[in-house]
């Protein structure tokens, strides 16, 4: 049997899962959703998901990938023999195919950005610049297409080169340097004219805004923030060492997940006050503000390539971890060597990927229910794919396997003490479940 890759070290571990956890989703995804879904309301729902959902589902992946060290379909059929249930992990692998080529548009939009920024072009202007300069550039059916290819061909070398490697280097070095500008960034916000009306967006609760589509909004984003439900984490965790601690890394994972999509809303909405523009923008939203914030300050140029280019490095981490979920199944279960799948993988992606692209300029009127594909992929995936993976996970850990296996798992064969065992169980049981159930049954009209 082939040797199967694992990471050096625990930080290794632990900076890989955050380094697919963190990226657009924090950055982009967050503010703009947040702001579509009427601010504090959507926080604190999306607050709540990641602790009575989010936590124990990462824990519950965790539990399957690193007991069986397999793909996910392997790692199901090993803990449920002769029975069904890895079907269930089947939406999960189109959804990752899904995820991966909307978001490579989002990339293609910061590698324009970084480009532009790097030339010069990106300069100093009024809002209406910025908005007229994004709209022109998404419009435009060849640069996008081939910001998105290129992406995704960079993603495939990078993937190509292995687990270890590529991933946990580049995720060490870019993670927390991201963060300090995060936080320069946000110190600025909060020194501009409009920062308090833009923190009472964010964080004074008005439950008059809470709305079925702000609670499933913020369900799917915690979702998506902490790459959860599709088996992303599980897969990751699949390469872990026997000695990691799970829960530690869960909590961890959880806690700078959130603190760095906080921080994207402490540095966007104060901004988008203090220049007088609407949060409701939508996906455009941060591509417009961010330009403002950086050539507002001193030494704009350098603050914008800087930024940009690490959130390119952000963002290639996600999609790395995106990408390792059909890579690993296509070759476990099919027999393919990583080269094959890797590229079956990058041709589906690029196929979707473009046609996403698109849909901001020349498909814009190929729509379902109101959607383009692009928001249809997300939607689709991020609202109802991934919060059923997450069920399924939590479930199948929480009912189906084994109880000392899990046991096992959580305490590291008996290594760790573990006091809050009871209570997370009680979570994979019946909190997160039912949870999920409620978002889902409130979202479909059918509660209240
Ligand atoms: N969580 C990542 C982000 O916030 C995106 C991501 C990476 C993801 N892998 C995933 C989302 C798996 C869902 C499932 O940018």
């Amino acid at each position: 049997m082939r040797q199967r890759a694992q990471f050096a070290t625990k930080m290794g571990a632990i900076a890989a899962t955050v380094g697919s956890a963190v990226g657009l989703g924090n950055i982009w995804r967050f503010p703009y959703e947040a702001g579509q879904h009427g601010g504090s309301a959507f926080l604190i729902l999306y607050l709540a998901c990641v602790m009575v959902i989010g936590v124990p589902a990462i824990v519950a992946e965790f539990v399957i990938g690193r007991g069986t060290h397999k793909n996910v379909s392997g790692a199901v059929r090993a803990l449920a023999p002769g029975k069904r249930m890895h079907w269930a992990t089947w939406p999960g692998i189109v959804a990752s195919l899904l995820i991966l080529s909307f978001y490579s548009v989002v990339c293609g939009w910061i590698v324009e950005y970084l480009f532009q920024a790097v030339a010069g072009t990106l300069r100093a202007g009024t809002l209406s610049d910025y908005h007229r300069n994004f709209s022109a550039f998404v419009a435009n059916p060849w640069r996008c297409s081939l910001w998105t290819v290129l992406f995704l061909l960079l993603n495939m070398v990078v993937v190509r080169r292995g687990v270890k490697r590529g991933i946990e280097r580049v995720a060490r070095v870019m993670m927390p340097l991201l963060f300090l500008l995060l936080l320069v960034f946000c110190v600025n916000s909060l020194l501009m004219p409009g920062a308090r009306e833009g923190l009472r967006f964010l964080f004074h609760p008005d439950f008059s805004q809470l709305t079925p589509r702000v609670a499933i909004g913020a369900m799917g984003q915690a979702f998506f923030s902490l790459s959860l439900g599709l088996s992303c984490l599980l897969t990751y965790s699949s390469y872990f060492k026997d000695d990691t601690p799970l829960v530690k890394n869960a909590c961890v994972i959880a806690l700078l997940d959130s603190l760095v999509a906080m921080m994207a809303g402490v540095m966007i909405f104060p901004a988008v006050y203090s220049f007088g523009m609407e949060p409701q923008a939508g996906p455009t939203l941060v591509f417009e503000v961010l330009p403002a914030i950086f050539y507002q300050l001193p030494g704009g140029y350098v603050w914008a390539v800087l930024f940009f280019a690490l959130l390119f490095f952000a963002s290639l981490t996600s999609t790395i971890s995106m990408s390792e979920i059909s890579i690993t199944y296509f070759q476990e279960e099919y027999a393919m060597s990583r080269a094959r799948a890797t590229w079956l993988n990058t041709g589906i992606a690029l196929v979707l990927g473009v046609l996403c692209a698109l849909s901001f300029g020349v498909l814009n009127r190929w729509t379902v229910c109101g959607l383009t594909l692009f928001e249809l992929f997300d939607y689709v995936s991020s609202n109802i794919i991934l919060p059923l993976g997450g069920m399924f996970y939590v479930l199948f850990v929480g009912w189906w396997v084994n109880r000392t296996f899990v046991d096992n798992q959580l305490t590291n064969g008996g290594t760790l003490k573990m006091a809050a065992k009871g209570p997370l169980m009680l979570c994979m049981r019946w909190v997160a479940p039912a949870a999920i159930l409620l978002v889902f049954l409130y979202g479909l009209g059918l509660l209240g």
